[in-house]
């Protein structure tokens, strides 16, 4: 057992069972407020793909109306060395290097055009943190990468304080991974998220993840030999054959590494993912609602007893500390209705100027568009007021807290009145508490925040996802399968 822990081994499952049943989780589940992998969406936008249309450049890029200067930049690489049976997400498996080539002068193109129709807007913007993640930007030789890096550098301020994220596949180890993480370290990138999912061998090779345990071990500690201070941990249930003992041990294992924090994912199993035919096939192989629900509470009392604090936007678990990472991201988690997001790459969503738009998720498409000067933009929707208070709802609870003095400095006085019932309804419910001038998710709300965060999507947005919207027929099939947001079919409204 790692050090300083209070829970003795064995003893987390108990625990977390008695816990469950002191807790009356069935009150809430029978509300309708419940969490399955067929149905699991992740709150991270708003609205949804399927909530929007065809939407050009020109519309977008004229007369900008949110004159904040805050950026958060995300550069998506979608190239994977194969396919894990859980993920749904665009990807391309064993990418030629000229498709890779192709791909990089093109989201370079994307930049370049880009920053000059924001500046032309804004004058210089300032640039918070920048994620290159996929797919697998570990998939990138190190020359691609610091080309790419540099391009960036070159058309945005960069300075020592924004915080720059690559996403590590473990599978490097097998390959160039001390070369590529000695070289984002001197890129100056300050932190690394590396995705385990799994400390257990024989989960990692069914769901065909080309890396092992201790391979995922090794990532972590070159990465820190290196000199990198900030290293998060992507952990992933449920999965098939995963059981408490299973899940303990990777839990066990992930704290023991001490990286800064750690983010557990929910599976969301999709009709495009080879790990749902398997459910179809063999469901006693996945863990029930029960067991998942068990898995959480573990990780929670996991990271207590190890001192990590819980945020959300994913189920995130924070080390404590002082220094700048810490200081941003508790921060930016309350700034989202303003902080404009800007993407490149195929398949990739920006908000800006009150606009959330994706790009071609179809790199052949992607890099056609901008080899003719346009950007490759694909569909989207202008956020009226309403619709931007329902994102700051929606996106502020899923981030744990919500000013209510802010939202209403922001939109009007009353703004907040609306929602009374619905805030009663899930105060009643023990998911949310209203104190000090603050809506916040209970300790039990932070197990249901995508489920609570969704409750406030508006009247017109639910009518978009429910009816026919503008699409067209031959592209009905890519929008199912890319439509990874929240889908109406899935939800549950208490009102
Ligand atoms: C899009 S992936 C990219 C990361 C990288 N390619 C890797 O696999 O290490 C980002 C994270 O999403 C999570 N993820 C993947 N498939 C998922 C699914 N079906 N449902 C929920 N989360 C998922 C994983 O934890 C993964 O680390
Ligand atoms: S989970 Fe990551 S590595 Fe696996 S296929 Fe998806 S993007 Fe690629």
């Amino acid at each position: 057992m790692g050090n300083g822990s209070q829970i003795k081994k064995a003893d987390l499952i108990d625990k977390s069972m008695r816990l469950i049943k002191e807790s009356h989780i069935e009150k809430i589940w029978q509300a309708g407020i419940r969490r399955d992998s067929l149905n699991y969406h992740t709150t991270v936008m708003y609205p949804p793909l399927k909530a929007m249309s065809r939407i050009t450049e020109q519309q977008i890029y004229s007369d900008f109306q949110n004159r904040c200067k805050d950026f958060t930049l995300y550069v998506h690489i979608p190239f994977c060395s194969g396919k894990c049976t859980f993920c749904y997400f665009y990807q391309i498996e064993k990418p030629t290097n000229e498709k890779i080539t192709n791909y990089l002068d093109a989201i370079k193109k994307e930049i370049k055009i880009t920053k000059k129709r924001i500046t032309d807007q804004l004058g210089s913007i300032k640039i918070k943190s920048i994620f290159f993640g996929g797919g697998s930007p570990t998939a990138l030789s190190k020359t691609q990468f610091e080309d790419l890096i540099n391009t960036i550098k070159q058309q945005f301020n960069i300075s020592e304080k924004t915080e720059i994220t690559v996403e590590i596949h473990p599978e490097i180890m097998k390959y160039n991974g001390r070369s590529l993480l000695e070289s984002y370290f001197s890129s100056k990138v300050n932190r690394l998220n590396i995705g385990i999912q799994s400390f257990n061998d024989n989960l990692l090779k069914i769901t065909n993840r080309r890396h092992t345990a201790e391979e995922g071990i090794e990532t972590f500690e070159m990465a820190r030999e290196i000199g990198f201070h900030n290293i998060n941990i992507d952990l992933l249930y449920p999965l098939p054959d995963l059981t408490p003992e299973i899940w303990e041990e990777t839990l066990n294992t992930a704290f023991d590494l001490k990286p800064e924090s750690i983010t557990t994912y929910f599976t969301a199993i999709r009709k495009s993912s080879s790990i749902y035919r398997l459910f179809q096939k063999y469901p006693a192989r996945f863990p029930n609602e029960y067991m998942n629900h068990l898995f959480r509470i573990m990780t929670i009392e996991k990271a207590k007893d190890k001192g990590y604090d819980h945020r959300q936007l994913t189920d995130w678990f924070v080390k404590p500390r002082d220094d700048f990472h810490y200081n941003h991201q508790k921060s930016e988690a309350r700034r989202t209705e303003e902080i404009q997001l800007l993407s490149f790459g195929s398949g990739a969503f920006t908000y800006l100027n009150h606009f959330q738009f994706y790009t071609y998720p179809n790199i052949k498409k992607y890099c056609e568009m901008l080899k003719d000067g346009k950007l490759p933009i694909w569909r989207g929707i202008r956020l009226t007021k309403e619709e931007r208070l329902a994102r700051a709802m929606v996106l502020g609870i899923k981030s744990g807290d919500i000013s209510i003095s802010e939202i209403e400095k922001r939109f009007s006085k009353d703004s907040i009145k609306k929602y009374n019932p619905l805030l009663k309804n899930l105060e009643g419910l023990g998911l949310l508490e209203m104190r000090n001038g603050s809506i916040r998710l209970s300790e039990k709300g932070m197990l249901f925040a995508d489920e609570v965060s969704v409750q406030f999507i508006t009247e017109n947005i639910r009518n978009k996802l429910s009816g026919n919207n503008d699409c067209l027929e031959s592209e009905r099939d890519l929008i199912e399968s890319y439509n990874f947001m929240y889908d109406i079919n899935g939800l549950s409204f208490l009102q």
